[in-house]
């Protein structure tokens, strides 16, 4: 199957270093608009999801942005952006019910339920939709030049794409109450000490450090990181007492998984597994 790759959304495959796969590297590519995510671009990343989900030789996900072109002659450079959020102008005169259908089972919840491991690379502003691109994603690593926020507060809105309940999830409750009701940004190394970012480094090693990352996922069984997944995101909708019980049932049922037999045996014999992701 091929990669759903467009002038929006440009797809690239980088073969694992297991050789048993490859990593999807898919890059919003809206630079003279800072990436931001009108139509096109969210009906892309609902292709792309599937298609990660669908395809087997997918291991990984890394989402990024499109760097900023050369400026024309006479004009500024635009700014380096993960993505800024929802396009704004096609919010003109739109109105309740077509907002319920343009924001319901949208391009952030198709990258929210894969069940295969998805990494954001974010190097830039990442505002409003862009936040929210990113706290859809497993993991986040940030160049110290990137800029978190939520500044839909003064455009007379909320956030729509989940960071009143993913952002909420990540980084608790007052702070998120306080970055959606000032708009403020935090940098990276801010984003960093509250659990918005796992990692941020200089921009000229983002690539390789997520890379790095990448490989390091990739070379798991998918089999057992979507049960990794599942069940870690379990803990977001139960209580307590609810998830241990899920994650007993979780853990019980790998011990009838092929690779469950190979990673012990691969152990015993001090050998590299060979995951047939079952
Ligand atoms: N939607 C549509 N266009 C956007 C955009 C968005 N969310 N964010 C930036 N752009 C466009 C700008 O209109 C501008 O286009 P133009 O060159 O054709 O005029 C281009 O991207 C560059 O942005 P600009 O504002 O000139 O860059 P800057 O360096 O002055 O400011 C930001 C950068 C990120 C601070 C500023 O663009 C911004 O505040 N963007 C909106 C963020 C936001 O509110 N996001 C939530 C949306 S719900």
């Amino acid at each position: 199957m091929d990669a759903p790759s467009n002038d929006v959304l440009k797809i690239e495959k980088v073969p694992t270093k297991a050789e048993n796969g490859f990593i999807a590297i898919a890059t919003i590519n809206r630079p003279n608009k800072l990436n931001a995510l009108n139509d096109d671009v969210m009906n892309s990343l609902k292709e792309l999801s599937k298609w990660v989900e669908d395809s087997s030789e997918i291991r990984c996900l890394i989402i990024t942005g499109a760097q900023p072109l050369p400026p024309e002659e006479g004009k500024r450079a635009k700014p380096n952006a993960f993505v800024a959020g929802a396009d704004i102008t096609e919010f003109v005169g739109m109105n309740s019910t077509e907002t319920k259908v343009k924001f319901s089972d949208n391009g952030v919840e198709a990258l929210w339920n894969l069940s295969k491991p998805t990494i954001a690379m974010v190097d830039g502003f990442a505002l409003g939709g862009g936040c929210e691109v990113a706290c859809s994603c497993d993991i986040r690593i940030a160049s110290q030049r990137s800029k978190f926020g939520t500044p839909e507060i003064n455009l007379g809105l909320i956030p729509g794409y989940g960071a009143t309940q993913r952002l909420s999830k990540l980084i608790g409750y007052g702070k998120t109450l306080e970055l959606v009701m000032t708009g403020e940004m935090l940098t990276a190394d801010e984003a960093a000490k509250i659990g918005l970012v796992n990692h941020v480094c200089n921009h000229e090693q983002l690539f390789e450090m997520t890379m790095d990352l990448a490989q390091k996922i990739a070379s798991k069984s998918v089999f057992t990181l979507a049960a990794a997944k599942r069940t870690i995101k379990a803990s977001l909708n139960n209580s307590l007492e609810e998830g241990i019980k899920i994650e007993a049932e979780e853990f019980a049922n790998l011990f009838d998984s092929n690779d469950k037999e190979e990673g012990v045996k691969a152990f015993i014999e001090r050998s590299e597994p060979e995951w047939t992701d079952s």
